[in-house]
C-alpha cells in the first residue's frame, strides 16, 4: 500500500500519517440514530469549523467505519466536544461498536441525534451536505444549536489528539495583550 501510494502520489503512508501526527486536533464523539433509532457514534478529530453564515461544521468519517453509513444516511447528527478527563470516553467511543454507549448518559431534551450529557459542549447539526474525501466522506452539518458547558473549559483547555496520543490545549496570553 505505502509503495503504491508513494508511486502514484511521492507521499508514503507514514510520511503522511507522521506529518498529520504533528497536527494537533480537537478530540470530538459524534453520534446519530440510525435507521432503528439505535444510537450510533465514533470518535473523530477530523473536524472542523467551515462556515459562519450558514453555521457550518465538517467532520471526516472513515468509508471503512462500522457507524459511517449510519452517519451519512441520518438527517441530523450531534458533535460531542470532549474535556481534559474525557480520555476513556474517547477510547470507548473508538473501541467495540456495540458497547460504545453502554453506561453513557444522554442529554434530556435533544431527540434528533444522542448528546452525550457529560460532553462540554455539543453542536447540534443537520445534514448539509456530503462530499467525497478520498478514503474518507467528509460529512457537512448546518449547526441548529450549541448547549454543554463548554464555554467554561478553563483552566485545562481542550482534549486534543496529538503524536498520536492526547494532550491538554492551554490557554497563553496573547501576545502583546
Ligand atoms: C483520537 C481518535 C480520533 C479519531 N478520529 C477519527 C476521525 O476523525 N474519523 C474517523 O472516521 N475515525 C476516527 N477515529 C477512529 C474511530 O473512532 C473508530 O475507531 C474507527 O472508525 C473504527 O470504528 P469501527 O470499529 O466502528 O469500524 C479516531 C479514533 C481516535 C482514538
Amino acid at each position: 500500500m505505502s509503495a503504491a501510494l508513494l508511486a502514484r502520489t511521492g507521499v508514503t503512508a507514514e510520511e503522511f500519517r507522521a506529518a498529520m501526527a504533528a497536527l494537533a486536533a480537537p478530540v470530538t464523539v459524534v453520534t446519530c440514530y440510525d435507521e432503528y433509532g439505535t444510537p450510533r457514534g465514533l470518535t473523530a478529530s477530523a473536524v472542523s469549523s467551515l462556515s459562519l453564515d450558514p453555521p457550518l461544521f465538517l467532520v471526516c468519517l472513515d468509508r471503512k467505519s462500522s457507524s459511517h453509513d449510519a452517519l451519512v444516511g441520518a438527517s441530523s447528527f450531534c458533535v460531542n466536544l470532549l474535556a481534559p478527563g474525557d480520555e476513556e470516553l474517547a477510547l470507548k467511543f473508538a473501541g467495540r461498536p456495540d458497547r460504545r454507549f453502554d453506561g453513557v448518559r444522554l442529554a434530556a431534551g435533544e431527540d434528533a441525534a444522542p448528546g452525550l450529557s457529560d460532553s462540554a459542549l455539543r453542536l447540534m447539526c443537520e445534514r448539509h451536505e456530503t462530499l467525497d474525501g478520498g478514503d474518507h466522506t467528509i460529512l457537512v452539518g448546518r449547526v441548529v444549536s450549541v448547549d454543554g458547558d463548554g464555554l467554561g473549559l478553563t483552566p485545562a483547555g481542550g482534549l486534543l489528539w496529538h503524536q498520536r496520543g492526547f494532550a491538554y490545549a492551554r490557554p497563553v496570553p496573547r501576545p502583546g495583550a
